[in-house]
C-alpha cells in the first residue's frame, strides 16, 4: 500500500522555477507514479519564463495575486482563482506585487527528466504577463481554461454523483469540477468536495480506485481511515491515496470539512470507485 499523510508545513521548500521555491507533497519520492502536487510560492515581483512541458499542469491560487499567460491569453489570478495549462501549451507567469503567490500545483503525466533535459522547456512564444489582463470567470470554458471557485457553486449536499460512480455509499457530499475533459485536461482531474458536518457519522465509506488521489484539507477536521488505521486530518494537511488503497472518511469538525481533490489517470466511465461492501454477498447472492 502508498498512503500517505502528509503533514502542513514538514515538507522541506526548495528551489523550482527562477523566483519560486515548491514543496513537493506527492510525487515519485513518496510512492506516486501519476500524480505530481505540491505547493509553489512565487516570489513577490519574480517572473516565471515561458515554458511547456509534456505533462498537464493545473494550479489553485491559495493566497497571493498573480498574473498568468496560457497561450495567447492572459489572466490575473487570486486566491480560489484556478487554472489549466494543457499538455505542451507555452505560459508564463508574473508576480507583479511584492507579497508571495502561492498555488497549488498538479502536474500528470508525472514529470521526468528526458536526455538530462526538462522536465520542462523554456519556450519563447509566451513571456512573463504585464498586460492584456483578464479576470477570471466563475466557470472555467474549453477556450477559457482559468476559473473561480466560489462556495455559492456547491449543490447542497446528497449521494456521490460522479463519472464512474453514483450511488448511496457516500452521503452528505457537495462537489464542484474544477479542471477535467471540459477544459482540456485528459491525464487528471481537479475539484472541491464538501462533507456537510455532523457529529462522529462516516460519510464516506471504505472504498478504492484504479487511479491515484490526492486531498488538500482547505477547511474542518476528520478522521482518515486508511487501510484500517484511523488518521485525524485538518486543513493544510494532505492526504495520497495509490491505486487500490482502501480509503473513507469521518467528520469530526462542527463545519463542513472541504478538500481540493485530484485524481490521475483521469476517471473511467465505468468501474471508477469500488466499495467492498457492493460485492460481499451470501450464497443466495444477496448482499
Ligand atoms: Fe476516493
Amino acid at each position: 500500500m502508498t498512503w500517505r499523510v502528509v503533514r502542513k508545513g514538514e515538507t522541506e521548500a526548495k528551489a523550482g522555477l527562477p523566483g519560486t521555491t515548491e514543496r513537493i507533497l506527492v510525487g515519485r519520492h513518496s510512492g506516486a507514479v501519476h500524480l505530481e502536487v505540491s505547493e509553489v510560492t512565487i516570489a513577490g515581483l519574480a517572473e516565471i519564463p515561458g515554458h511547456r512541458h509534456p505533462f498537464e499542469e493545473s494550479f489553485y491560487v491559495l493566497d497571493g495575486t498573480g498574473v498568468v499567460t496560457i497561450g495567447t491569453s492572459t489572466y490575473e489570478v487570486t486566491a480560489d482563482d484556478f487554472g489549466l495549462a494543457p499538455l505542451g501549451a507555452p505560459h508564463a507567469w508574473t508576480n507583479l506585487t511584492d507579497r508571495p503567490l502561492r498555488v497549488l500545483r498538479v502536474r500528470a503525466p508525472q514529470p521526468r527528466h528526458m536526455r538530462g533535459e526538462g522536465p520542462y522547456f523554456l519556450s519563447g512564444d509566451v513571456k512573463p504577463p504585464r498586460s492584456g489582463i483578464e479576470p477570471p470567470r466563475a466557470v472555467a470554458a474549453p477556450h477559457r481554461p482559468v476559473g473561480r471557485f466560489e462556495s455559492s457553486q456547491l449543490p447542497p449536499p446528497g449521494p456521490l454523483n460522479m463519472k464512474g460512480y453514483r450511488g448511496p455509499r457516500i452521503g452528505g457530499v457537495s462537489i464542484w469540477m474544477l479542471v477535467d475533459e471540459l477544459v482540456g485536461a485528459i491525464h487528471h482531474t481537479m475539484f472541491i468536495v464538501e462533507f456537510e458536518s455532523g457529529g462522529d457519522r462516516r460519510p464516506a465509506g471504505d472504498h478504492f480506485h484504479p487511479f491515484e488521489e490526492a486531498y488538500y484539507f482547505t477547511a474542518g477536521s476528520a478522521i482518515a481511515h486508511l487501510e484500517g488505521e484511523d488518521i485525524p486530518v485538518a486543513a493544510g494537511d494532505l492526504v495520497f491515496c495509490g491505486v487500490n488503497d482502501l480509503h473513507g472518511y469521518s467528520v469530526t469538525s462542527n463545519e463542513p470539512m472541504r478538500w481540493i481533490e485530484v485524481q490521475s489517470p483521469a476517471p473511467p466511465p465505468h468501474g471508477a470507485t469500488f466499495f467492498p461492501d457492493d460485492w460481499h454477498t451470501d450464497a443466495d447472492g444477496h448482499p
